[in-house]
C-alpha cells in the first residue's frame, strides 16, 4: 500500500472516552502468526447501525493516525526505543523497515484485523523504497524483548488509543489482537531486571 503523507491529517472517529479496559490474552494459533480475527460489525452507538472496528477508527487513514501516535509515544520510552537501532541509523540497514514503512505495516496488521480490506503481510512503499512486511517471529525474536517490555509497549499502546478517544471496548478488542502476539514477539530466555530468584544464602 503507498504511504500518502495526507494519512497523517485524517481524524480519528472518536468514541466516548472510558476508562481503560484490561487487557485479555488469547492464545496464538501459530507462534509466529497473531490470532488474526476480524473483530466483526457491531452497534457501538446503540443506535441500530452497524459499523466495524475499522470504520469506527476511520478508516486506514484514521488508524495510520493512531498507530503514528502509538509509535511516536512508544520511542519516548528509553528502553523501547533502544531496540530501534536500525530505524536510527542512516541510511536504515537493507532488510529492516524506516519508521515509516514500519507504521504502516503496523497499520495494514491492525486494519486487516480490524474489518479492513487490508492484508497483512503486505508491501509497503516510501520515500526510501518497498519494503515487505514479516510475521511477528520473524522481526522480533532476534531482538531478546522481555515480557515486562511487552507489557510496557502494550500499555503505552492502549494508553494513546485512550487519549484519541477510542471507545473502551475498542481498545479492548485491540489489546487483545496486540496480546495475541505475545509468544511470537517475546522471547523467553530473556529476563526482566529484578526477577531473578533470591539467593537468601549468597554472601
Ligand atoms: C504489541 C505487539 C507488536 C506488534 C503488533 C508489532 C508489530 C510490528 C510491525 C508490523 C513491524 C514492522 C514490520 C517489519 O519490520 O517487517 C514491527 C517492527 C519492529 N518492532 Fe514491533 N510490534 C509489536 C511489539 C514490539 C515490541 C514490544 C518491540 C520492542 C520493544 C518492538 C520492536 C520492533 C522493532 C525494533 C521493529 C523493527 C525491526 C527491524 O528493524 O528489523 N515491537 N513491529
Amino acid at each position: 500500500m503507498r504511504i500518502s503523507p495526507l494519512l497523517k491529517t485524517a481524524t480519528v472517529v472518536v468514541a466516548s472516552s472510558l476508562p481503560l479496559a484490561v487487557m485479555i490474552g488469547c492464545n496464538s494459533s501459530s507462534p509466529s502468526n497473531p490470532p488474526l480475527t476480524d473483530a466483526g460489525p457491531t452497534d457501538a452507538g446503540g443506535d441500530g447501525t452497524t459499523t466495524t472496528l475499522y470504520q469506527r477508527l476511520g478508516g486506514h487513514a484514521g488508524i495510520r493516525m493512531a498507530v503514528d501516535k502509538i509509535v511516536a509515544a512508544e520511542l519516548m520510552d528509553t528502553k523501547i526505543a533502544s531496540f530501534f537501532f536500525n530505524q536510527v541509523a542512516s541510511p536504515v540497514p537493507a532488510g529492516h523497515p524506516t519508521v515509516d514503512q514500519l507504521s504502516e505495516c503496523f497499520t495494514d496488521l491492525l486494519a486487516s484485523v480490524a474489518g479492513g480490506t487490508e492484508t497483512y503481510p503486505t508491501t509497503v512503499t516510501d520515500e526510501a523504497g518497498t519494503f515487505m512486511c514479516r510475521d511477528m517471529a520473524t522481526i522480533h525474536q532476534p531482538l531478546g524483548i522481555s515480557g515486562g517490555t511487552f507489557d510496557t509497549f502494550i500499555m503505552i499502546a492502549a494508553t494513546e488509543l485512550q487519549t484519541l478517544g477510542v471507545a473502551s471496548a475498542d481498545i479492548t478488542t485491540i489489546g487483545t489482537v496486540l496480546e495475541g502476539t505475545r509468544s511470537a514477539i517475546v522471547s523467553s530466555s530473556v529476563a526482566d531486571a529484578g526477577e531473578q530468584a533470591y539467593d537468601a544464602g549468597h554472601e
